[in-house]
């Protein structure tokens, strides 16, 4: 039995609050696909909450629990995975993942960003900070040019869920 897919085999990265877990969420229902969110697989292996692996484990050990993750999941078939923030940030990571698959690049402005992470607060421990949409914007500096690296990119500013996966699965064909 063979099912026509654009692909079988999705990553999504992006900022803090650019959607990938929505997004990608709905893109696996929409491609008959299974969906891991790659924060909330650490969580369940670890038993621990991203924050309080940042608090209690340093984020060095959450960076190499996150690229374990990347090398067990790549293996796996038919899957929509939505990595965290940081997690293409890792050469390694990178490599893994774009030998692996398409990724996707969901973009947002850091007004935007700031009020979905905000909906949240204590999840972020990177934007723990006094004024975090100064910190989202250095940030966002320093990560563009690796967000740039991936496969195919969309906005999810102002717009729904569904229009934004209707456009990602026009451009994985
Ligand atoms: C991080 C993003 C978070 C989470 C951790 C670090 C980052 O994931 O992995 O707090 O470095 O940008 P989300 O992008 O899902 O918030």
């Amino acid at each position: 039995l063979k099912i026509e897919r654009p692909a079988t085999w999705v990553a999504l990265t992006g900022f803090m609050g650019v959607g990938k877990s929505r997004i990608g969420r709905e893109l696996a229902r929409a491609l008959m696909l299974h969906f891991i969110d790659l924060d909330g697989y650490i969580e369940r292996e670890t038993g621990l909450s991203i924050p309080d692996i940042f608090t209690h484990l340093g984020e060095e050990t959450f960076r190499r629990l996150e690229s374990e993750a990347v090398a067990e999941l790549v293996q796996k078939d038919y899957l929509v995975l939505s990595l965290g923030g940081g997690t293409f940030t890792r050469p390694e990571n990178r490599e893994r993942l774009l030998a692996r698959g398409p990724v996707i690049a969901l973009w947002a402005s850091p007004e935007t960003i700031l009020e979905r992470v905000s909906r949240r607060p204590g999840q972020r421990p990177l934007l723990a900070d006094t004024d975090p949409l100064t910190r989202i914007k250095q940030l966002m500096e320093q990560r563009r040019d690796i967000y740039r690296q991936a496969t195919i990119h969309a906005s999810t500013d102002g717009r729904e869920v569904h229009d934004v996966v209707e456009e990602l699965i026009e451009k994985l064909w």
